[in-house]
Order: structure tokens, then C-alpha cells, then sequence
């Protein structure tokens, strides 16, 4: 029997660009299965589950990505861009948060993508 992982890199499926149509290709679905396509044969995965999700309140600023752990503070990170970069980096952030004991991700420890846009860091249950 497998484990459960433990942390979790949430992806945000239904995010698009402001102003985009409704019906337009999302960005956010984008994003996620290009970091579906990562994650599949990644040796972090056993630690790192990927969730894409419907919405995490930051549609204003798409694409939204967040970080979730046992006693660790929770991150949400908005106004990425569905490149390959972008994708690589979500893995290597979720690495680098599983990896921690805190889970605190300091600004210039981040990959490139990932240094700037945080909407919110929300501490761990008590
Ligand atoms: S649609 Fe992505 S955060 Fe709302």
C-alpha cells in the first residue's frame, strides 16, 4: 500500500486572464496539466501530492498556485504564467516546502517565478 502525501501543491484550473471570455482556454488548465506532465515521473511525488482546484479567490490575479503541509504555513501565489518555467519551478518550490522543517520560503531562497506575487501566507492550525 502507497502512502498519502503529506504536502500539497494545489493548481488552480478555472484561472484565466482579466477580461478573457468565459469560454476561453484557461491558463490555469494550462498550467496545471503542464505540471501534471512534470509531476507524473517526479521523484518528489511521494511527498508532494498535485490538486488542481476550482478557484482560490485570487481570479483578479491568475494563475493562482498554493502550498499546503502539516504544520506549515499555507501559501497561495497568484499572477503566474502557464510556461514551462513556471511549471518547473511550481515543483521545485513544492521540493523546497516539503523539504523544510518550518515550511517558511524566504524570498530569495524561491525559484524565479515564484519570488514575487504572494497573496497570502496563512499559519499553520494551532
Ligand atoms: S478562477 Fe482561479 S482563483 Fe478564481
Amino acid at each position: 500500500m502507497s502512502e498519502v502525501p503529506s504536502h500539497t501543491l494545489h493548481i488552480c484550473v478555472t484561472c484565466r486572464p482579466k477580461g478573457a471570455p468565459p469560454e476561453a482556454v484557461r491558463d490555469g488548465r494550462l498550467l496545471f496539466e503542464a505540471v501534471a506532465a512534470l509531476h507524473a515521473d517526479w521523484p518528489g511525488r511521494a511527498l508532494v501530492a498535485l490538486n488542481g482546484v476550482e478557484c482560490m479567490s485570487g481570479c483578479d490575479r491568475a494563475c493562482t498556485v498554493a502550498l499546503s503541509g502539516p504544520g506549515k504555513p499555507s501559501y497561495l501565489f497568484c499572477d503566474k504564467t502557464p510556461t514551462p518555467e513556471t511549471a518547473a519551478a511550481a515543483l521545485d518550490l513544492a521540493a523546497q516546502y516539503a523539504a523544510s522543517d518550518t515550511g517558511v520560503l524566504a524570498r530569495g531562497e524561491r525559484p524565479g517565478p515564484f519570488r514575487s506575487g504572494i497573496l497570502a501566507k496563512i499559519p499553520p492550525g494551532l
